[in-house]
């Protein structure tokens, strides 16, 4: 390569740290941000050549370098779950992309070893600790040397079994959390209609679910598992495949596409399978992993630093084209968010005709350094939405002018922004800018805000096209013979639609904050905020300390709330609103909690129970007026404790001095009142 033979020294020393902050940059977008920006293939070369340049100067080894650690997971800020050591480290693969690789693996084996092959599932690694046939913990690899535990959240995943009596005191079983590929669609299909930024891959998606602090989405979102690695002292069995097997006796959710090979062809046929087959499975894969059989052959072989040398990953080449981008085009969404998309000549790709690709925000664009004109790779790996992923060098013409995000909106020409923080630009022009007012609309009449018939996106253009509504408060002057003479409408079709429109006068309060379509204010958000603040009034009033003090609202949604208020046009649409019918106010048996015993509390509940499980004891603790909280503050009026408690709570909590009360008082102290 040119740059191995002209590069000076120094060149090359500052190579070092240009990687190394690469990989970074990298690790933490893959692993934290969930919006990985390289490939695996040229994330694996960048890191061969920061390990050659670190052979060719010791001098500049260092132990915190990326050859050195697994990417890690672990968020710097508090993140609502408890970091936990690992006992047995959680490492991560080396991986290898051909034959050639594999064979010389295999070379470095003792002669005849059994080698398992095992699918590569895509999602994330977890580690689940049983003590005394209870599942106690579930980490996280974080940083491979402590994790975060999210067993609450591991908990709703029904395959894991929570009690497996009779074995022995304590192992640990390790593989992989994974959202199913129709979950993953249902679930994107969903964020698309709220226009919340798709999850790019099932992995990503899994990993997004399985931080997230409302243990009850994560339930509704269906994620599963697949395990392949027992852990422990003095655990039967002498092999890997033993040892699996085991477990799937015991009830784990083992693989059961396991293969025992003993030459590469083997190997080879097995990859060749699955490959195709894979496309048939309900959860993604990556690639297989083989594995030394003989656990005393592990044991001999041992680890590098990351990795361990009895086990390699073969990754499965992702679909890659190279097309033409012939144009970069703007895309104006519904809460006025810019998207760059790529237009492109036509390509075949995994079975499907791509012409377009999503280029994210200005900073992906940079980044890829493309321009119109630019012959670029579109990849589909174990992701469903193409993406593209470079261009062809082409020394020639090559385009070096610095690539330049649009500065008026495309469809209302108003001047964009961009909010400090954000990747993305947004029209500002909420309430003029017509894909924002059509959103606004069809928000506002989707079934989980006004619920409103017969009203899809085509209907909304239809009407907006001719004048008949501009804004949702438009819809309530609506009349049957408006919409009856439309094209494709008749008597009944918009009669139906009129007597929606009459009957969402009915939808609670809760659902109309959530259609009104404040920034950032979700289904869930507006639930919780309508159960606090009880009418339209109050929350007009209310300050951003008293919006804080909701669960779930951070200063952001609280000052997308108040600039909401503030905004003299939508003040004017709610005037309208009220005066149509809505309900802007809380009806009492619609919200009210059942009891009252906890009325005022902030309670964080921790630790593993006998009676109820945790989800349960978080909704007990709101059908009697309470408020849960996922960490130990000042505020916390008790902390609920079962058996287990996170030492680091109890440490904050007897500083703080919360008291910390057991499962059998509190269920009493709920039913004496
Ligand atoms: S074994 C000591 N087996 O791939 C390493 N890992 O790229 C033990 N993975 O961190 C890992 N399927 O999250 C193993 N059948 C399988 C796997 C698997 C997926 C993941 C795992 C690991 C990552 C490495």
């Amino acid at each position: 390569m040119m740059t191995d033979l002209f590069a000076t020294e120094q060149q090359e020393r500052q190579e070092v740290q240009q990687l190394r902050a690469q990989l970074e940059d990298a690790n933490y977008r893959y692993y934290v941000l969930n919006q990985p920006t390289l490939t695996d293939r040229d994330f694996d070369r960048m890191m061969e050549r920061l390990q050659l340049l670190e052979e060719r100067y010791p001098d500049l080894r260092t132990a915190d370098s990326p050859t050195q650690k697994v990417g890690s997971d672990l968020s710097q800020k508090p993140n609502g779950f408890e970091q936990v050591a690992h006992r047995y480290p959680m490492l991560s693969l080396a991986n290898s992309y051909s034959r050639e690789e594999i064979e010389d693996w295999v070379r470095h084996l003792p002669e005849g070893v059994e080698i398992v092959c095992e699918l590569k599932y895509d999602g994330l690694s977890i580690s689940l600790h049983y003590e005394q046939g209870r599942l106690v913990r579930a980490l996280t690899r974080g940083d491979g040397v402590r994790g975060d535990d999210v067993l609450r959240n591991i908990r709703t995943i029904a395959s894991i079994p929570t009690y497996v009596p009779g074995l022995p005191d304590y192992y640990e079983i390790r593989g992989e959390v994974l959202l199913p590929w129709e979950a993953f669609e249902r679930l994107n299909k969903e964020r698309e209609e709220q226009e919340e930024p798709l999850f790019a891959n099932p992995r990503n998606a899994a990993s997004g679910t399985l931080k997230m602090l409302d243990s009850r989405e994560v339930a509704r979102r269906g994620l599963t598992c697949r395990l392949y690695h027992v852990l422990g002292e003095n655990l039967p069995g002498n092999t890997h495949t033993e040892r699996l097997e085991q477990a799937r006796r015991w009830g784990f959710p083992v693989s059961d596409k396991m293969q025992l090979c003993r030459t590469v062809d083997e190997v080879m046929a097995y990859i060749a399978y699955w490959d195709t087959e894979r496309k048939n499975l309900p959860v993604a894969t990556d690639g297989i992993v083989l594995k030394v059989n003989s656990i005393a052959e592990q044991q001999t072989l041992g680890f590098t630093a990351k990795t361990p040398r009895w086990a390699i990953a073969y990754k499965f080449p992702a679909e890659k084209q190279l097309t033409l981008l012939r144009s970069i085009t703007y895309q104006v969404g519904r809460t006025g968010v810019i998207t760059p998309v790529a237009n492109l000549d036509p390509v075949q790709l995994s079975g499907t005709i791509v012409q377009r690709a999503t280029l994210h925000n200005e900073d992906f664009v940079r980044q890829l350094g493309i321009h119109e004109g630019d012959r670029v790779w579109v990849e589909k790996g174990g992701e469903i939405i193409p993406k593209i992923v470079g261009k062809e060098p082409n020394a020639a013409d090559d385009n070096t002018e610095e690539y330049r995000f649009i500065t008026v909106c495309p469809e209302c020409g108003t001047p964009l922004v961009r909010i400090e923080g954000e990747a993305a630009w947004r029209c500002p022009n909420e309430n003029g800018c017509p894909p924002q007012q059509k959103g606004k609309i069809e928000h506002f009449v989707s079934r989980k805000a006004m619920n409103i018939d017969g009203l899809g996106e085509e209907t909304i253009d239809l009407i907006f096209q001719r004048g008949l509504v501009h804004n949702v408060a438009d819809l309530y002057d609506l009349k049957a013979s408006d919409l009856s003479v439309l094209e494709g409408f008749g008597q009944k079709s918009a009669e139906r639609i009129i007597t929606g429109i009459e009957a969402s006068k009915q939808v609670p309060w809760e659902r109309v904050l959530f259609a009104l379509g404040i920034r950032m204010v979700g289904e869930t958000t507006a639930k919780k905020i309508a159960r606090r603040f009880r009418s339209l009034q109050d929350l007009q009033w209310a300050t951003t300390e008293q919006l804080t003090a909701v669960e779930d609202v951070g200063e952001q949604i609280a000052g997308n709330i108040v600039s909401y208020f503030s905004d003299t046009s939508n003040l004017q649409l709610l005037v309208r609103l009220q005066q149509a019918g809505l309900q802007f106010a809380a009806q009492e048996d619609t919200m009210e909690p059942l009891a009252h015993e906890l009325d005022g509390q902030t309670i964080v509940i921790s630790g593993v129970f006998e009676h109820h499980s945790r989800d349960e004891y978080k909704l007990i603790i709101e059908q009697h007026g309470g408020k849960n909280s996922g960490s130990v503050s000042k505020k916390t009026s008790f902390i609920l404790a079962g058996s287990n408690m996170g030492p680091e709570k109890r440490k904050k909590a007897e500083s703080l001095g919360v008291p910390i009360m057991d499962e059998t008082t509190f269920l009493a102290l709920i039913e004496q009142q």
